[in-house]
């Protein structure tokens, strides 16, 4: 089967079975390796990208489904909300071994997208699914709000 998406702004072609992982097609097909492999079953969070704007868990998502539509990664990660995450986690040094932070900061990047004076129970809401073997969700949830801030006085 051939699906056809646009994967950081360009058309990928991808032939192969309609079943195949989109963390596969985006890590071996694009040779994209900042979306990382963590559980393979929708439980950890590493491999979470953007599907039409919405965060989205690629190791359970078959190729096939998004056919058409719109994937955004970590690397392509550059709206306004994504920019001011990624300033936030340098300038607050969240990540530790790193592993998990991709997928951390597309959680949080839909969520600023989404809501842009997020409440703790919001951030609790839309991170949960984000694991971390380094215990960084204090640093997590303060990026979230130093971001939101600078966005906030930007508006
Ligand atoms: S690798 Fe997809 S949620 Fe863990
Ligand atoms: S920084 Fe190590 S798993 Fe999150």
């Amino acid at each position: 089967m051939s699906v056809e998406f646009e994967l950081n702004g360009k058309t990928i072609a991808y032939d192969g079975p309609a079943d195949t992982p989109l963390l596969w097609v985006i890590r071996d097909s694009a040779g994209l390796t900042g979306t990382k492999y963590g559980c393979g079953i929708a439980q950890c969070g590493a491999c979470t990208v953007h599907l039409d704007g919405q965060a989205r868990r690629s190791c359970v998502t078959p190729v096939s489904m998004v056919a058409g539509r719109e994937i955004t990664t970590i690397e392509g990660a550059a709206s306004p909300a994504a920019k001011a995450l990624q300033d936030a986690w340098v300038e607050l040094d969240v990540p530790q071994c790193g592993f998990c932070q991709s997928g951390q900061l597309m959680s949080a990047t839909a969520l600023l997208e989404w809501i842009d004076n997020p409440s703790d129970e919001d951030i609790d809401g839309a991170m949960a699914g984000n694991i971390c073997r380094c215990a960084t969700y204090q640093r997590i949830r303060k990026a979230i709000k130093l971001a939101a801030s600078r966005m906030g006085e930007k508006a």
